[in-house]
């Protein structure tokens, strides 16, 4: 391993929704690039795959996916076949590799490619390789997703970034140990005193130390200690794969590709003041990203076309938009509509949500029918502003067959998220063959999962107990036994069992 990245400790498995592939054709099909949606053999590759935890999520949503994972690191390698072995996946292989070292034949010609949590962490050299390694295997119409450190919301970071490696150099112990104390020991040189002048000029940095403390000392040590790490400006990034003749398409969440539209008007009026006197598309995202601070950035590339209207519609093909508010769509709207910049009144809404107000629709039924009457670009507009203020969703199945058919037949996948990695507090993704994604579910909803599967309270009640979880009782009063929580459990789970199980079912959650 010639590398300068931290390996002697793990990478903490960690989730990334926003490379799912079909979101990320979804965004580039909105943005005019032709995509086929509804293709479910497809080629997928995470660069840095880590201990593989997105990367086998992903391949158990897609079954007739080819998903590979390529990692430096041996450790995390083997658990990531490890897990896929474990939860039965056979379509995703993992490649122990420097990303300098992978020759062509390595992996196939590829229509997705990811790079989550590293480009910021790699020297130069490699970064480039890496990029025209990418641009090599990608098809004509292939996407790159890429995650990384942005300027100008990191700068907080930066400014003490080299002092925090200089101190780590000097101290003993394992790499976590290391940047622990070195955040520790700068943080109390700067103590509290607001009067101090570097206090005074950088108000942000001490509070942002103190963040650095309460993370997972793994992450830590990965995010600061590789002498590597280099927060970019959005241009750098994007001039990086222009110069393997890819393009910026949009980026991975839709809301922030209608930024101007869908958020306050108040925030939004610079952006708009700006944009009216600058057409480059690069020059826009800067300024988007120093309006909002952006400190983490989410970006697809892609080997961009000049594509003809008439040729995207057909990518909307065999894929189903589905409603979230039902019949009750205009009530949503009506509530958004003191938070967005646009009106999202105008017919073509009405259209579009009417159209699947009563369950979901194939997708190229509701742009055909739009595209006829208000073109196809206003068609895809609406739909980023939809899927980007979560009035709609879209999944590779239909979501509204009979949910008499769907019943509870959890996965080995399904097991090992509910029952092994009840860990995370916050949510956490479930594989769904139905909607080619993850759906994440609070921490509470997996409880109930659980208890649905094993009906054995006392598993539950020492996952409870293991995690530390809060449930509540009646009063306000948290549950403090397991009599308590064998009376109150039987109630939520029915309760669960009523109304959150059935959407759950129909999404293809556990089944
Ligand atoms: C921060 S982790 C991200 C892991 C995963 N993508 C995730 O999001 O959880 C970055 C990964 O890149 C790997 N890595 C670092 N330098 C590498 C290189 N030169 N070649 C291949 N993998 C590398 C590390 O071992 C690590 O697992």
């Amino acid at each position: 391993m010639n590398s300068t990245y931290t390996t002697d400790v793990d990478y903490p498995t960690m989730y990334f929704h926003e490379q799912t592939p079909i979101l990320m054709s979804m965004i580039a099909l909105l943005s005019g690039q032709v995509q086929n949606l509804s293709a479910s053999r497809f080629t997928y590759c995470d660069f840095g795959c880590g201990k593989g935890l997105t990367l086998n999520l992903l391949a158990a949503c897609n079954p007739d996916g080819e998903f590979y994972g390529v990692d430096i690191n041996p450790s995390h390698i083997a658990s990531a076949k490890e897990l896929a072995e474990r939860t039965g996946l056979t379509n995703v292989t993992f490649i122990e590799a420097s990303f300098d070292d992978l020759k062509p034949e390595d992996l196939p010609e590829l229509d997705y490619a990811a790079v989550t949590g590293i480009y910021s962490w790699l020297p130069t050299g490699t970064r480039t390789h890496l990029v025209s390694y990418i641009e090599n295997r990608l098809k004509s119409s292939g996407l790159c997703f890429i995650h990384y450190l942005s300027m100008p919301g990191m700068s907080t970071t930066l400014v003490t970034t080299a002092l925090t490696q200089l101190l780590a150099s000097q101290y003993e112990g394992s790499s976590p140990e290391r940047a622990v104390r070195a955040v520790r020991e700068l943080d109390n040189a700067l103590g509290s005193n607001p009067k101090l002048a570097f206090n005074q000029a950088m108000p942000h940095v001490r509070p942002n130390l103190a963040r650095h403390l309460q993370m997972d000392p793994n992450y830590l040590a990965h995010d600061i200690l590789n002498r590597s790490q280099e927060v970019m400006w959005f241009h750098q990034v994007a001039r990086d794969f222009s110069a393997s003749g890819m393009d910026f398409i949009g980026h991975a969440r839709a809301s922030m590709n209608v930024f101007g539209d869908l958020y306050q008007p108040a925030l939004t009026a610079p952006y708009h003041k700006f944009c009216e006197g600058h057409e480059d598309l690069i020059l826009r995202e800067e300024i988007l990203g120093l309006l909002l601070n952006l400190s983490v950035r989410m970006d697809i590339f892609g080997k961009k076309k000049n594509y003809k209207e008439e040729e995207i519609g057909g990518g909307f093909s065999n894929v189903y938009f589905h409603n979230l508010f039902g019949e009750d769509h205009v009530e949503a709207r009506k509530q958004l509509k003191s938070q967005i910049s646009m009106d999202l009144f105008q017919p073509i809404y009405d259209d579009i949500l009417e159209g699947v107000a009563r369950g979901d629709v194939e997708a190229g039924k509701i742009y055909g029918g739009c595209a006829q009457k208000y073109g196809g670009a206003k068609t895809r507009l609406a739909l980023m502003h939809l899927i980007g203020g979560k009035l709609i969703t879209f999944g590779r199945h239909s979501i509204s067959a009979s949910t008499a058919e769907r019943t509870l037949n959890p996965s080995q996948f399904d097991r090992f998220m509910l029952f092994d990695k009840m860990d995370n507090p916050r949510a956490a993704p479930l594989p769904s063959k139905v909607m080619g994604a993850c759906v994440q579910l609070s921490r509470m909803e997996r409880i109930l999962l659980a208890a649905l599967i094993t009906d054995d309270a006392r598993e539950i009640y020492a996952l409870v107990v293991k995690h530390k979880i809060t449930i509540g009782k009646r009063g306000g009063r948290a549950i403090g036994s397991y009599d308590e929580f064998a009376s109150v459990l039987p109630i939520l789970v029915e309760s669960f069992r009523e109304h959150r199980l059935p959407e759950l079912l129909q999404r293809g959650l556990l089944n």
